[in-house]
């Protein structure tokens, strides 16, 4: 199996991040490290740990709090997405047991490094669904560590190429990049410069597996995934959900779909999205499994288009983290490199061909 460090803030699609990373058999989950983001950390902490336990995975892996702000920016919460606790919309998690109320003897930062470095180099993966804080202090710390990890999986940005406008709507006329801004996806937008660490190291922007809202908006957490997170696979004859009532659900079923049910209200409530919610972060743990027996052919968007099916890329990045959105088409004009979600408010980005 793949071995993966997870960095997460949970987060309703978070969550469904930590349990493909903890159960999938292609992946050998060595921890979990939580970052600001979506809540303040000490929620996104504990809403980690209350996960493990609702999946029974407590006693096998350990949580790390990371950094409770981003290298250089005020904090930004996404309350009216997850709500206050960063996991509203079910009374079924369960506390975490108290023991982990303990502070941990060492850093999130010390135990990434002493977990990848346990591993055979070139085969263990980052995945990053949350604010890249983490990560940049890691690499920062452990320079040596960049040769040594597969890829870091990112779940963040947007590059605003194809398909997004067709799925994020359009603003004034301009089609909608980010969801923050116009411009802005969340996990870049809080920490920008943390992004652009890892965008800028020459030997770990040739690693990153980007994994940006135009992908992860096609994948959607319908009323038939959510039967089929309830009851299970539908047998002959179960297709419609009324038939299938009364079948095996379980709090953690019921939990899960509860779960989804908020987001996909505060995606409706927010963004005015009617079929979802999108789960962005799982994403980025299944694009670890590249090149495994367990490869999903996640880009495999649209067999009809030109592009055919399993459209990947690669490009260079940017991440512009101050300016206007003219010096940024300016800059990436001249150097061919593709701008990704921008901060600060004000200035925009786009990418350019
Ligand atoms: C990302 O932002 C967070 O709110 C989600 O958990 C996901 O990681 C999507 O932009
Ligand atoms: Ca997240």
């Amino acid at each position: 199996p793949v071995p993966l460090w997870l960095d997460c803030d949970p987060g309703h699609d978070d969550v469904f991040a930590i349990l493909l990373a903890a159960y999938h058999p292609g992946i050998r989950l060595l921890g979990i490290s939580t970052v600001h983001g979506n809540a303040p950390l000490d929620k996104t902490t504990r809403n980690a740990r209350s996960v493990l336990a609702a999946i029974g995975k407590h006693a096998e892996i350990p949580v790390y709090a990371g950094a409770p702000q981003a290298l250089r920016r005020p904090p930004i919460h996404a309350t009216a997405i997850h709500g206050e606790s960063g996991l509203d919309g079910t009374d079924l998690l369960p506390q975490p047991p108290p023991v982990w109320e303990e502070a941990p003897a060492i850093s999130a930062v010390e135990a990434m490094a002493s977990a990848l470095e346990s591993t055979a180099p070139g085969t263990a993966w980052i995945a990053a669904t949350g604010a890249l804080t983490n990560v940049a202090r890691l690499f920062d710390k452990y320079p040596e560590l960049r040769a040594r990890v597969r890829g870091v999986s990112v779940m963040g940005g947007s590059v605003g190429g194809g398909f997004t406008p067709a799925v994020m709507g359009v603003v004034d006329g301009v089609p909608r990049v980010g969801n923050y801004t116009q411009w802005a996806e969340f996990n870049v937008l809080i920490d920008p410069e943390a992004a652009a660490m890892l965008f800028d190291d020459p030997v770990l922007k040739t690693k990153i597996t980007l994994v940006p809202l135009d992908l992860t908006h096609l994948v959607l957490a319908t009323k038939e995934v959510q039967d089929m997170l309830l009851y299970g696979p539908a047998k002959e004859g179960e297709e419609d959900g009324g038939v299938r009532e009364g079948r095996g659900k379980s709090d953690l079923r019921v939990m899960l779909v509860e779960l989804l049910n908020f987001f996909a209200g505060t995606y409706r409530d927010v963004f005015g999205i009617i079929e979802g919610p999108p789960l962005h972060d799982p994403l980025a743990v299944a694009a670890v499994l590249t090149g495994t027996e367990y490869e999903i052919p996640f880009y495999d968007y649209d067999p009809k288009s030109p592009e055919g099916p399993n459209r990947r890329e690669r490009f260079a990045v940017e991440v512009v983290t101050e300016g206007t959105l003219e010096d940024a088409r300016e800059r990436g004009t001249q150097t061919g490199r593709t701008l990704v979600t921008l901060l600060p408010p004000g200035s925009e980005g786009i990418r350019i061909p």
